[in-house]
């Protein structure tokens, strides 16, 4: 595991912008699984932007979400399957046959994480995964005590969570399970990115990244990753010992 911490959340963004475009660059027909929430945002407009100026080919690529929020609309813009159409698809023409997510609102939960699960092993595994952290160092909806080989499954959100979920939504939001990837998935993906940004990330990172590795901290779980870049700005590392040993990109 690399850590690398940027300046601001500009600088965080364009570091990891550049590194999945740099992956695309020599594997364009890559399967690529890509996290929701505020912290990429700026990521994938930069992404978009950078994809449309060099006019790398993504025409081979798929594309598969992390989560959802289970019985959420489509349409809800506090959903993962919106955000990814207005931050990624819509702006970069991806069309319907390059993309699968997960269908929240099937009557068929397991068999969508069935589906889901056979998809990536027939793509032969993920190659990049973007991903968050949650309050609670949760990874997509591993809540904190998920199993470290779990696949995709439904799972009960916890406390922190539903609370800060409330910043997603305009409503009230109705969901009290996520359907998600598991762990197991997030720790066999080829290349990881995992980002985290703001002071309000910096306690949780520390116990993520200097605590103890564990599933009760489900971000920790990054440390036994092969491949994985802790991308984060300054505030999120606040208080990290590395802090003193000059890791400032
Ligand atoms: C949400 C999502 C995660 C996301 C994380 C962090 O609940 N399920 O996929 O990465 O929490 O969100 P944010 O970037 O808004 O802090």
């Amino acid at each position: 595991m690399q850590i690398k911490v940027y300046c601001d959340h500009h600088l965080q963004s364009k570091a990891a912008a550049d590194q999945i475009a740099e992956l695309l660059l020599w594997n364009s027909s890559a399967l690529l699984c890509f996290a929701t929430g505020d912290t990429p945002k700026l990521t994938y407009e930069l992404l978009v932007e950078r994809l449309m100026n060099e006019k790398i080919d993504i025409s081979k690529c798929f594309f598969i979400g992390l989560d959802e929020w289970v019985a959420v609309s489509k349409d809800d813009t506090g959903s993962c399957h919106w955000f990814l159409h207005h931050y990624l698809f819509e702006p970069l023409n991806i069309p319907a046959s390059q993309i699968h997510l997960f269908d929240a609102n099937a009557e068929d939960l397991q068999a969508e994480c069935r589906k889901m699960n056979d998809l990536i092993r027939y793509k032969n595994g993920i190659d990049l995964m973007l991903v968050g952290v949650g309050m609670n160092g949760h990874i997509g909806f591993n809540e904190p005590g998920t199993k470290e080989d779990g696949l995709a499954h439904v799972i009960d959100l916890d406390a922190t969570t539903l609370s800060v979920s409330k910043k997603y939504f305009n409503g009230e939001m109705q969901a009290s399970k996520g359907i998600t990837l598991g762990l197991g998935q997030f720790l066999s993906a080829r290349e990881v990115i995992m980002m985290a940004s703001g002071s309000k990330k910096a306690p949780i990172m520390k116990m993520a990244l200097e605590g103890e590795t564990g599933t009760q901290v489900p971000a920790s779980l990054v440390r036994n990753h092969r491949n994985a870049s802790v991308v984060l700005d300054k505030e999120a590392a606040e208080g990290l010992q590395l802090i003193s040993q000059n890791l400032f990109q």
